[in-house]
């Protein structure tokens, strides 16, 4: 049975879309993108797998021995000129049982010092070669970018400071877990130059933060978000997962609510992606603790419901901004791009990743960097480079990835947008994506009007999975299992 969650009226959208033959994204209502509809019969049958496409080629098809020479290839053949750099630090010093990223768990701070040593030696190395690029973006992910000490953090900043001219006017952005924030820290994150953060959070609630090891007071968070604001960060940002033990529809729907009264300017609510056989530390999460899978359906309804009504824009995916921030601005414009850290304001510009497992998008090609520490330092003291795994997009991969971009950043795609760009026939080059997607006009996922192909109200909960129709390597190498499920 249909059941419209919506700032505005299915008309309203359906208007849009009917008065735009050709996508001319501008000036798009926050209503019609906030219009989603939810429909549990068509959530029963296309909830599947499927990846966030972050990239496309996807990292499951990158190819082992990348080397250092194709790494120099991609850069010397790259027509961009602006970089964003992607600093990794994996330390941690407590196991959040959910956790599914790249992280090593230690209480010895000396590690770090080991690991800047060679994360130095490695941006001082690539620096040289990017020196005719304008860096525009820094964002430190984790692990746990704040188990640094303030020592440690002034002295990986010099060192970029030194190899990297970063442009006055770029976004610098770190990860922050609020347990390992000491008080002085945001202070000195602000005068290093750092002007947004993004708040590790989950959940407020204590029982759920009990039982995923992973325990803050809303009290220290909303001190946090204060503190912030004084210091005046350009974007406090926060992250949730629905999903996790112990969380039921009305207890989320209060921490939604605790956030929202924090007035974080972006907030990512990512589905929890529960594969113990691959995480080891989700083995000791009580699987009868988890939410029903119905019950998580709820929450991230009722989290859509909360965030659109309280003025946020639903980007998609996992992403909501509010309506004035440039990530929101952008996508109603018909300027969001994605790249590895999701949805972004970038447009071609390069990613150059450091640290273990950092991954670099540069020009067509897409690579990664060792993804355990002890390979990453081998590897780096032995060839002077720590990529290993990697690809060279192909012309069919660069058009399918513009496809699966346009679809996801801004639910349509122009068919004569992508001729024009790469010089084929649309129709006869994706027939068979064409002939896959029927199922999706006949339940309303998709219009096809003039030859764009528009993702409907409907249809936005799925983009992830309109886009595998355009996605040659899924079918082929059958990993869609091996990817979480989109709702
Ligand atoms: C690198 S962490 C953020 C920084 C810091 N380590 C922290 O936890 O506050 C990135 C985010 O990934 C999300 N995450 C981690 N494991 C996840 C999982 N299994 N499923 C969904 N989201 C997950 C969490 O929301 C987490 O805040
Ligand atoms: S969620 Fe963050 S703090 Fe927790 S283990 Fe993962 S990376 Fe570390």
């Amino acid at each position: 049975m249909s059941n419209a969650i919506s700032l505005a009226t299915t008309t309203m959208n359906k208007q849009h879309i009917l008065n735009r033959p050709e996508p001319d994204l501008n000036a798009i209502e926050l209503s019609a993108i906030n219009n989603i509809e939810w429909d549990e019969a068509l959530i029963t049958k296309y909830n599947v797998s499927g990846p966030r496409y972050t990239s496309y080629p996807t990292a499951l098809s990158f190819q082992p021995n990348y080397s250092a020479d194709d790494v120099q290839h991609a850069i010397n053949n790259s027509a961009n000129n602006t970089l964003s750099l992607y600093i990794h630090i994996p330390f941690c010093h407590q196991l959040c049982y959910y956790c599914g990223c790249n992280k090593v768990i230690t209480r010895h701070q000396h590690k770090a010092d080991q690991y800047l040593d060679f994360l130095i030696e490695e941006l001082t190395q690539q620096a040289p070669n990017f020196s005719h690029y304008t860096i525009n973006q820094l964002h430190f992910g984790g692990g746990t970018p704040t188990f640094l000490t303030d020592e440690q953090m002034i002295r990986i900043m010099k060192a970029i400071n030194a190899a990297f001219t970063l442009h006055k006017t770029a976004e610098v952005s770190i990860e922050i877990d609020p347990r390992s924030l000491r008080p002085s820290s945001l202070c000195l994150l602000k005068k290093l130059g750092f002007n947004r953060i993004s708040i590790g959070i989950q959940d407020f609630n204590p029982d759920v933060q009990q039982a995923v090891n992973r325990e803050q007071s809303y009290e220290q968070i909303a001190a946090l978000f204060e503190q912030a604001r004084a210091l005046q960060f350009d974007s406090v940002n926060a992250d949730f997962i629905y999903g996790l033990p112990h969380q039921t529809p009305e207890s989320f729907k209060k921490s939604i609510d605790m956030l929202l009264d924090l007035s974080p300017d972006r907030v990512s609510v990512f589905n929890y992606a529960h594969l113990p056989e691959r995480f080891a530390a989700q083995r000791k999460i009580d699987s009868h603790a988890l939410p029903s899978p119905s019950h998580k359906l709820m929450m991230f309804k009722n989290t859509i419901q909360q965030m659109t009504q309280a003025g946020y824009q639903y980007i998609g995916i996992d992403h909501f901004a509010k309506k004035d921030d440039s990530l929101a601005i952008a996508q109603r414009k018909g300027n969001l791009h994605r790249n590895f850290q999701g949805y972004t304001t970038l447009k071609d510009s390069d990613l150059l990743g450091l640290g273990v497992s950092s991954i670099s998008q540069i020009g067509s090609s897409i690579f990664q960097n060792e993804k355990q520490l002890k390979h990453y330092y081998k590897k780096l003291n032995e060839d002077a480079s720590a990529v290993t795994v990697g690809l060279n997009l192909s012309k069919d991969d660069r058009i399918r990835a513009a496809v699966i971009k346009s679809l996801l950043c801004h639910s349509v795609l122009s068919m004569r947008k992508i001729e024009e760009q790469f010089n084929i026939n649309f129709e006869q080059y994706f027939s068979d994506s064409l002939a896959s997607i029927q199922p999706f006009i006949t339940d309303e996922l998709i219009q096809i009007i003039d030859r764009s192909i528009y993702i409907t109200n409907k249809g936005r909960l799925f983009a992830r999975m309109i886009c595998t129709a355009f996605d040659a390597y899924i079918s082929n190498t059958a990993q869609q299992q091996r990817y979480s499920r989109i709702l």
